[in-house]
């Protein structure tokens, strides 16, 4: 056991843990730079903080917003961040991680509308400007419980992520595949009814997308070479791009560029030193999305959040304790966001998991963007316990530490009963473990 709580009360304790470490936790002295607006594409987004996917396992049991979601999405709007990257909806029934997901359809796409016009009209008024909002389209894969218990549809068999093999029968055909794929398509048309400025093809925390980019050990034309494994993510690209039908509408991925699993499990990963980073794959793959379908902006993420979510998110509160420091977890998240900036210096990158530094989160969050090591910063966690830390970075240029996430795990425990998921100590009249 390495470490179990936070002790940092000043950034210099960070800074001194930090170079201790040997950790890329790059902080800024003030917070201004995530107030400057940048351009994406086409759109405008009026500050450098985005609030990241966060799965909220509220919807109705037809996958349609219901009042906690309603909820949340007020008070996000209210915070007025410059990006809301919408929690993973599903593309299809049998897509969804649980009997609570959100799921688009026609029946329901103006639930989603009058959810967005809300959210739009909320941060105007109380912001003076709307939010960017992208909706993360999702195909749950290996997660899929689309009826409350599991119900595995798998790239590949995966022993670091199985306890027991799964049956065969739970590996999807490449016929699947296609007919995942073109569901897209129709997400993609019913996402630009409801009003989403983008569709994020999700292609993380090994969800079916992601899951495929390792596809190593599959035969056939989605699996071996990085052609067959990026094969499903293009083609449901080329099915969304497709039924684009507004001019501005816009691609994008949250896209793991590293999930932690020793080759040949894990895609990001050097495929002769264990543990380690390797990000020419993902770097690739991110150039030929850019030039293939124009996206605006990239969102990076990394691991998985059931088999070593310390990798996923930084904790200090979890059901095992991991033989690395938070400190260098987050070092390792910044080096590869900072990575694929460098890289790509023409795409904007949003870069995830700043929650762990509960009130100093802002100052990480400046010093990545103040220095270039990305564009804007995205806050899952964080959004969740107190949305209203946008305000304070605002107005008081730090965060409050007594309304900062404290990075317990409560809201992911919600999360995976298939309950409504978020906060259990800032928000607890609402959510109780
Ligand atoms: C309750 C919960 C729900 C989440 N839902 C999603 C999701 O829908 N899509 C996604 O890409 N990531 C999801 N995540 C991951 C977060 O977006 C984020 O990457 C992670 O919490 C690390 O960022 P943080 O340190 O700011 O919390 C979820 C995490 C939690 C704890």
């Amino acid at each position: 056991m390495k470490h179990t709580t936070f002790h940092y009360p000043t950034l210099e304790d960070v800074r001194g843990e930090s170079k201790k470490l040997n950790a890329f936790v790059p902080l800024a002295d003030s917070v201004q730079a995530l107030f400057a607006p940048l351009t994406l594409g086409k759109s405008q987004v009026a500050n450098r903080i985005a609030f990241q996917p966060m799965e909220g396992t509220d919807g109705t049991e037809s996958g349609a917003p219901d009042e906690k979601t309603i909820r949340r999405y007020a008070r996000f709007a209210k915070a007025g961040p410059g990006l809301i990257w919408f929690e993973a909806v599903a593309t299809l029934p049998e897509a969804r991680a649980s009997a609570h997901q959100l799921y688009l359809t026609e029946e329901n796409v103006d639930a989603f509308k009058r959810l967005l016009d809300d959210i739009r009209a909320i941060s105007l008024k109380e912001n003076g400007y709307a939010p960017l909002i992208v909706m993360q389209a999702t195909h749950s894969g290996r997660y899929a419980k689309p009826h409350g218990f599991p119900e595995p549809l798998i790239a590949y068999p995966c022993p670091p992520l199985e306890d027991t093999p799964l049956p065969e029968d739970r590996i999807v055909t490449d016929d699947d595949l296609k007919r995942y794929e073109e569901a897209y398509a129709h997400t993609a048309t019913l996402c630009q009814q409801a009003g989403f400025d983008g569709m994020d093809v999700k292609c993380c925390h090994r969800y079916l997308a992601c899951e495929l980019l390792s596809a190593y050990t599959r035969p056939g034309m989605y699996g071996g070479s990085f052609e067959n494994r990026t094969r499903f993510l293009k083609n449901c690209y080329r099915a969304a791009k497709s039924s684009i039908s507004t001019p501005s509408f816009f691609l994008s991925s949250r896209l793991n560029i590293y999930d932690g699993f020793a080759y040949p499990y894990g895609f990001g990963v050097s495929e002769t030193s264990g543990l380690s980073p390797d990000l020419t794959e993902p770097i690739q793959l991110i150039r030929e999305l850019k030039a293939e379908f124009d996206l605006p902006l990239i969102n990076v993420t990394m691991g998985n959040p059931y088999r070593n979510p310390h990798v996923n998110r930084p904790y200090d509160h979890g059901n095992y304790v991991p033989d690395e420091h938070p400190l260098e977890g987050i070092g390792r998240m910044m080096q590869g966001i900072s990575d694929v900036q460098h890289a790509l210096p023409d795409l904007p990158v949003l870069g995830s998991a700043f929650s762990y530094l509960r009130q100093h989160a802002g100052h990480l969050a400046a010093g990545m963007v103040e220095n270039g090591y990305c564009a804007m910063a995205g806050f899952g966690r964080m959004a969740f316990a107190c949305p209203e830390f946008v305000h304070d970075l605002r107005e008081k240029g730090t965060i409050d530490p007594a309304r900062t996430c404290v990075t317990c795990g409560g809201c992911a425990v919600l999360l995976r009963q298939g309950t409504p998921a978020g906060c259990v100590v800032r928000d607890r009249e609402v959510y109780k473990l």
